[in-house]
């Protein structure tokens, strides 16, 4: 069951240079990354463009000719060897905190926020834009709720490792940043 906000907080500690935002598909990592991003005055950036902009195709296509099993390794390897500026907020793919050690890897070297969202709100905020995203394709009405769910309960195990564990619904980019202890909390 959703709780308010807060499950576990950081306490005292200085605005940490790499913050990590994870969650399922459509959970917001983008939209809140980007409102994070502009009031700390840190960059934005997205691992799935980066990846993209890498491989020249869109993930799509990546899926569509190498599978992914070849997405997931190649996925981590983009993590792992991106050269970050020194403060950035990171909006990450749903699957990969789910994925070889990356989870531990990003608390490793920065903060993780993980934005969580039920099944249902996430099915109905995805059912107009899942089109582009591989694994969504296909799936509609009640069997998008069944495979969000069931995937969902596959991921968090990786997810409630983050640093940070947040209700999706009433988040804020105010709130992410008391979190993180950029200022004191009311
Ligand atoms: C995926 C999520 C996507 C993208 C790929 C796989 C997943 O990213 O990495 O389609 O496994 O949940 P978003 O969470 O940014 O949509």
């Amino acid at each position: 069951m959703l709780k308010s906000t807060l499950d576990k907080n950081l306490q005292g500690s200085p605005g940490p240079g790499l913050i990590f935002l994870v969650g399922f598909m459509g959970s917001g990592k983008t939209t809140l990354g980007r409102k994070l991003a502009s009031r700390l005055g840190y960059l934005f950036m997205d691992l799935d463009h980066i990846f993209e902009a890498r491989e020249g195709m869109t993930i799509g296509e990546y899926f569509s000719k190498y599978g992914e099993d070849a997405f997931r390794k190649r996925e981590s390897e983009v993590l792992k060897n991106h050269k970050y500026p020194e403060h950035a907020i990171i909006a990450t793919g749903g699957g990969l905190p789910c994925f070889f050690d990356n989870m531990d890897w990003m608390n490793a070297h920065g903060k993780t926020v993980y934005i969580k969202l039920m099944p249902k709100t996430l099915a109905d905020r995805l059912q107009n834009e899942k089109d582009e995203r591989p694994l969504l394709r296909e799936r509609h009405g009640e069997a998008l709720v069944q495979f969000i769910t069931e995937k969902l309960e596959e991921r968090e195990p990786f997810y409630n490792k983050a640093n940070i564990v947040a209700n999706g619904l009433s988040l804020t980019a105010e709130r992410v940043e008391e979190l993180l202890s950029f200022k004191a909390t009311s």
